[in-house]
């Protein structure tokens, strides 16, 4: 970058920040790598905890060494290395983060330097914050810093959120008693289609001033405080409920998938070559050679992202589900992911019992594995990563979503964009059983013919002159503009 004298004009520097958890981390550090092509400096913040797994576990310090703008920035998360970080506990995070990291930001900032000029390096010009950081807006109003906030949820799970206080004045939460399947009317262009069971998780409470209710409404409302936001989706996916959210985030940046985004822009064509991994667990490779045996579209993967945990009794389900179907299937079983007794490995008579139909590894390189020609079907949590990854690769989907957005992500992937069922609530071998065949066998090509559909359109919207493509160039311009 030259100036009009010819002087070299340093780039703009970002700060990006994500909540310390893989969906995040994930999501945030594909657009840092984007940045990074526009030739940005960034700085990007990791908790210790999650730092010391990266380096551990995957090639990420090497990929970005390539980017000499690029470092890493330490901090703490707050929780013990102990703490599970997984199931409902998981959520411990945000409040962790918000008491323990927030002051520890302030400081880092003037400690490091990041608000003055260190050798070829310009001070902080844009701070990029995971939505769920409230303390980044505080800061950012204090010191004059444009902040741009990054939600890395669905649009339409972003939108339910921010609707929640509507349902609550219109009396919808609590629910009535058995009112799970009732009709929600006051989230606007969702009328008709979202049920009480799939609202956010937040909602299922018995008292409508539920503080974590509270917490959770007050933290999203507080999106529109920053100068623009960021969503990891793309226009021809969410586009109704784009409109609703622009008209309270009017500057809003869809620039998703942002997975299908970094490989376009690194010049892949290649649809299965996979972006560099940022894996907090080792991943377990031998899971592609079991596929590579396999036939074409006859798998189906199994996997519920970086948080769900599933009871002792709620996998032999799954696991009875998975066998009677005889369809043959990959299994993501984390060794965090089954709680009670002995619930920390993958059981060994499982394993055994599964050799015939079946593999099972506690970490897979997903991308790659949504993208092997044998594998024809997700049951997934409906984390927003997974979906978007099984949404470019065009593989349908069995939702048993989690907690938190999945229930809304989950509801749009069944009934609006119609590449999948929706499982919720229910995981008993003979429901897991038939939604298997159903998807594998009786409505097969249907679902695999819309998904290939929409696995095209994500494909075109991050190519050149699509809209995401042509987005992300927007906010290079943006962020630009605050240095000139
Ligand atoms: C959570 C939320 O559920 C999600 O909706 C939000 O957007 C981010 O935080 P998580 O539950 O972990 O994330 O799910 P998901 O968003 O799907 O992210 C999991 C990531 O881990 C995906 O990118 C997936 O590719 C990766 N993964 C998962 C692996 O690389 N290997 C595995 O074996 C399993």
């Amino acid at each position: 970058m030259c100036s009009k004298e010819g002087a070299k004009v340093l780039p703009p520097h970002v700060l990006i920040f994500p909540l310390p958890a893989q969906g995040h981390l994930n999501s945030m550090l594909n657009l840092a790598q984007l940045l990074c092509l526009s030739h940005f400096h960034v700085t990007f913040i990791v908790s210790e905890f999650n730092h010391r797994r990266l380096l551990n576990h995957t090639t990420t310090h090497s990929t970005f060494a390539r980017y000499p703008g690029f470092r890493f920035q330490t901090i703490p998360d707050g929780l013990p290395d102990h703490h599970p970080r997984a199931g409902l506990r998981a959520m411990d995070i945000i409040p962790s983060v918000l008491k323990i990291s927030g002051p520890c930001f302030n400081q880092m900032m003037i400690e490091n330097h990041l608000f003055a000029s260190a050798g070829s390096t310009r001070p902080v010009t844009c701070i990029i914050a995971d939505g769920w950081l409230s303390f980044a807006a505080d800061f950012a109003e204090e010191n004059g810093i444009p902040l741009i906030y990054f939600r890395t949820v669905s649009a339409c799970a972003l939108w339910a959120y921010f609707c929640t206080i509507k349902v609550i004045e219109a009396n919808e939460i609590p629910f009535r008693e058995n009112g799970m399947d009732e009709l929600v009317r006051s989230i606007p262009g969702m009328e008709g289609l979202l049920r009480c069971r799939d609202l956010p998780s937040i909602c299922r409470v018995d008292d409508a001033k539920d503080p974590t209710l509270w917490h959770r409404i007050t933290l999203t409302m507080q999106t529109v405080r920053a100068k623009a936001v960021i969503l990891n989706t793309f226009e021809d996916l969410e586009q109704p409920v784009l409109s609703n959210i622009r008209q309270h985030m009017p500057r809003l940046y869809t620039i998703g998938p942002g997975n299908a985004h970094l490989k376009s822009r690194l010049g892949g064509n290649k649809a299965d070559a996979s972006t560099p991994s940022a894996s907090l667990w080792a991943e377990d490779r031998s899971c592609i050679d079991w596929l590579n045996a396999q036939k074409s579209k006859s798998v189906i993967y199994v996997s519920f992202g970086s948080i769900t945990t599933v009871t002792r009794e709620q996998l032999l389900e799954f696991w009875h589900g998975l066998v009677n179907s005889k369809q043959r299937f990959l299994w993501v079983i984390r060794p965090d992911s089954v709680t009670g007794e002995d619930g920390d490995r993958i059981p060994a008579e499982l394993k055994e019992c599964s050799k015939e139909n079946g593999y099972m590894v506690e970490w897979a390189p997903q991308e790659e594995v949504l993208n092997h020609a044998a594998v024809g079907g997700f049951l997934t949590h409906c984390g927003w990563n997974s979906t978007l990854e099984s949404i470019v690769a065009g593989v349908p989907m069995i939702c048993w979503p989690y907690f938190a957005d999945q229930l809304v992500t989950s509801r749009f992937v069944s009934e609006v964009w119609k590449i999948g069922l929706d499982i919720k609530d229910s995981c008993e071998r003979v429901v897991i059983e038939n939604a298997v065949r159903e998807l594998m066998e009786v409505r097969k090509d249907e679902f695999l013919e819309r998904a290939s559909c929409l696995a095209n359109m994500a494909r075109m919207t991050v190519g050149e002159g699509g809209s995401s493509y042509c987005n992300l160039n927007d906010l290079v311009e943006y962020i630009e503009s605050f240095v000139n």
